[in-house]
């Protein structure tokens, strides 16, 4: 079994991992008591010195209480090194950055700094290549810099401690106080079950056990330090990315590899160009009805992008959400063809500069009338929908969930499969299983019925996670191929494996 293999993979690297109880009995639940965190950390006591966090704030003065989104670490005391994830949505005159900060309801002793720039990896996200620097508008006096690991340094089997206020478990409580946790870098083969989404040249592996279960970081401690702990000071050589959950012993964390000598070498450059801000929402102008052209205006920009469109289009259901949504061009217009009718249509901006991608969508337009037949001489006649009726605004998600299969058995002669969605555009809302007989069927006609397809809807078990029973099945060898879709109506490529029916 694969898991076997991972954890006598672990286990031979030292690390003490799995070593007590089985997979299924260390899952964290929703609802499961956590004493500490991230998730399985405990309380760091005190602000760690390098550790910032990150805020929203209009014009340099976030809220108070501080609503940590994520986190970054002092490189110098004018520049921080982040996730470009955490930094896709928001520019600099949005952010600030928290030093010495401890609780997040008390600011005595914290020290609060405006964002002057922010810079995304130019590759950011094609393969993995997480890393935004924020150069700060003043220079910090709280807080001491972390230095930085060196290109090309051996990471497996070393020791590390992550840190944040993210969340204590997968849909748990945010902390208050800031946590910590050791963790080791785990070789890239501990990753495997990410399949393509793990790129061991960008990304690395990690996570730990603790006497309550697995460590790992969670939702909200993205863009914070992975340090390690066997150099004289603590060296960053991680940044929180991302995960199937959080504390799944078959998923864990994965981090921005910083000795990777390109990645190690942007996050140290001296004056990080500063990506393009919109100096306001791109707007669709035309008439959304068949026959119209729209166009997409991007608006005014600073930092002289290049600029390039995606239009989308969905429907909308009964409840507002947009489902079946698709790019319909790359164009800067889009001709309405009638088979846009009733579609509600924006257009996706992507700025690029040296100092990374900014993508930024248009308030969405339509439903797409139907064109009246226009009568010569009175072309003034308004088609029903040149008031566009606003959809909510509701962002168009064009992104697929990634399904995979984390947990299956079979007993009883029922099987009973996880599935495990990940969506970095909204989370899937659904799932399903279609499974095929694969041994012990007749050839021929009566074999045909035998080897049909079966096709049962997931339950939901949690954001993207779900969970799929069979009925009593013949002892036999089946094939499921499992697929994830999201609210937009995106369905993720589908995940298949075999598995026999035993006979008990
Ligand atoms: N992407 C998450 C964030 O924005 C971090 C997830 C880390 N998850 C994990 N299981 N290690 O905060």
């Amino acid at each position: 079994m694969l898991e076997i293999v991972i954890r006598a993979l672990l286990l031979t690297l030292g690390v003490a991992l799995l070593a007590a109880a089985p997979a299924d009995a260390q899952r964290i639940r929703t609802g499961d008591p956590v004493r500490g965190s991230i998730v399985n950390g405990t309380d760091a006591g005190g602000p760690i010195a390098y550790q910032v966090a990150l805020v929203e704030a209009e014009g340099g003065s976030p809220k108070f209480p501080f609503e940590v989104f994520c986190a970054g670490t002092i490189r110098d005391p004018t520049h921080v090194i982040t996730a470009a994830h955490c930094l896709a949505d928001l520019d600099a005159p949005d952010l600030a950055v928290v030093a010495n900060l401890y609780r997040t309801g008390v600011r005595t002793n914290t020290e609060v700094v405006p964002v002057a720039a922010v810079t995304t990896h130019p590759s950011w996200p094609a393969g993995g290549n997480d890393l935004g620097i924020l150069t700060l508008a003043g220079a910090l006096t709280k807080g001491t810099a972390a230095p930085l690991v060196s290109a090309n340094e051996t990471m497996t089997g070393r020791p590390g401690l992550i840190s944040g206020w993210g969340l204590l478990s997968d849909e748990g409580a945010i902390p208050d106080a800031l946590q910590q946790a050791p963790v080791s870098v785990y070789a890239d083969s501990a990753c495997r079950r990410y399949g393509s989404d793990y790129v061991a040249a960008t990304m690395l592996c990690a996570g730990g056990t603790s006497p309550g279960g697995t460590v790992d970081a969670c939702q909200g401690d993205s863009g914070g330090p992975l340090v390690l702990t066997d150099t004289l000071s603590k060296t960053l050589a991680g940044i929180v990315s991302f995960g199937v959950g959080c504390a799944d012993p078959d998923f864990p964390g994965v981090y921005t590899r910083l000795a990777n000598p390109d990645l190690n070498a942007r996050a140290l450059a001296a004056d990080p160009p500063a990506r393009a801000i919109p100096n306001g929402l791109p707007t669709v102008t035309g008439t959304p009805a068949t026959g119209q052209t729209l166009t997409c205006d991007p608006g005014t920009w600073t930092g002289s992008p290049a600029l390039s469109f995606v239009w989308l289009s969905a429907l909308i259901n009964a409840a507002g959400e947009p489902y079946d949504v698709r790019a319909d061009g790359t164009a800067q217009q889009l001709t309405l063809s009638s088979a846009m009718a009733r579609r509600v249509v924006t257009c996706d901006v992507i700025a690029v500069n040296a100092g990374g991608t900014r993508t930024i969508q248009a308030r969405v337009v339509g439903p797409v009338a139907t064109a009246p037949t226009v009568v010569q001489g009175t072309a003034q006649s308004t088609p029903a929908a040149a008031t566009p009726a606003a959809s909510g605004g509701t962002p168009l998600d064009l992104t697929a969930p990634v399904a995979r299969v984390t947990r299956r058995s079979c007993a009883k002669r029922r099987c009973t499969l996880t599935i495990t969605a990940r969506d970095s555009g909204g989370p899937a809302t659904s799932a399903r299983a279609v499974y095929r007989r694969l041994t012990g069927c007749a050839k021929g006609r009566r074999g045909k019925r035998c080897r049909a397809d079966h096709t049962i809807a997931a339950k939901r078990a949690g954001t993207g996670l779900f969970v799929v029973r069979t009925p009593r099945l013949a002892i036999a060898r089946y094939r499921f191929t499992v697929t994830a879709k999201d609210a937009s109506g995106n369905v993720s490529r589908p995940a298949t494996l075999s598995l026999s029916v035993p006979r008990r």
